[in-house]
């Protein structure tokens, strides 16, 4: 295990071969196993591969320019009524799907679009309506899927800081 979460990084080019469905499905898959507020599991999940349609997500925000460039696109979503723990819950599945790409030789970021955007939460609403999320949903964030361009540069043993470790108190 920590040596996916060694390897992850946030990768923003991808080459341009797809991913299979079998991958993708395995990474859903982590993301419905990730633990939720109450377990509501209140996520709900658009996958996106048209192209016109990643080029639109792309302009959500200034920092989600190369989500376009990826084979497809994971926006995840969160039905309030359902949870009550929308950032948590959204944010911690975003990770299983990060980690569970590296274990299937893929990549992904985490680009944000909640309070995102220019104006600041601008990005959310322009989101649901590119992609006929319903009003009451939010979204959290964009998963661009796919394979690395690069080789994956992970983490090093020196990244540990054993200074910001407190014991017992402060
Ligand atoms: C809450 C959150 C929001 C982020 N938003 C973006 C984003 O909008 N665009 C982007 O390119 N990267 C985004 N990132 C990725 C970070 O920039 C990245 O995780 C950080 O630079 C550390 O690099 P690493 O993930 O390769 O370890 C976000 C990460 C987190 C956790």
């Amino acid at each position: 295990m920590l040596d996916c979460i060694k390897q992850r990084r946030s990768i923003r080019a991808f080459l341009k071969k797809e991913v299979a469905e079998e991958k993708l499905k395995e990474v859903l898959l982590s993301a419905m196993y990730a633990p939720t507020s109450w377990g509501t599991k209140a996520w709900e999940f658009v996958i996106v591969r048209d192209r016109a349609r990643k080029e639109a997500l792309s302009k959500a925000t200034a920092h989600a320019r190369f989500v376009k460039d990826a084979p497809l696109v994971i926006a995840i979503c969160y039905d309030p009524s359902v949870g009550r723990r929308f950032k948590e819950d959204s944010s911690i599945c975003a990770e299983h799907i990060h980690l569970e790409a590296v274990n299937q030789g893929l990549a992904s970021c985490f680009v944000q679009v909640a309070d995102a955007g220019d104006p600041p939460g601008s990005a959310e609403p322009y989101v649901k309506k590119l992609l006929n999320i319903p009003d009451g949903l939010r979204v959290q964030c964009m998963m661009p899927l796919g394979y690395a361009k690069r080789e994956l540069k992970g983490h090093k043993e020196s990244e540990f800081e054993p200074a910001k470790i407190h014991y017992e108190t402060f």
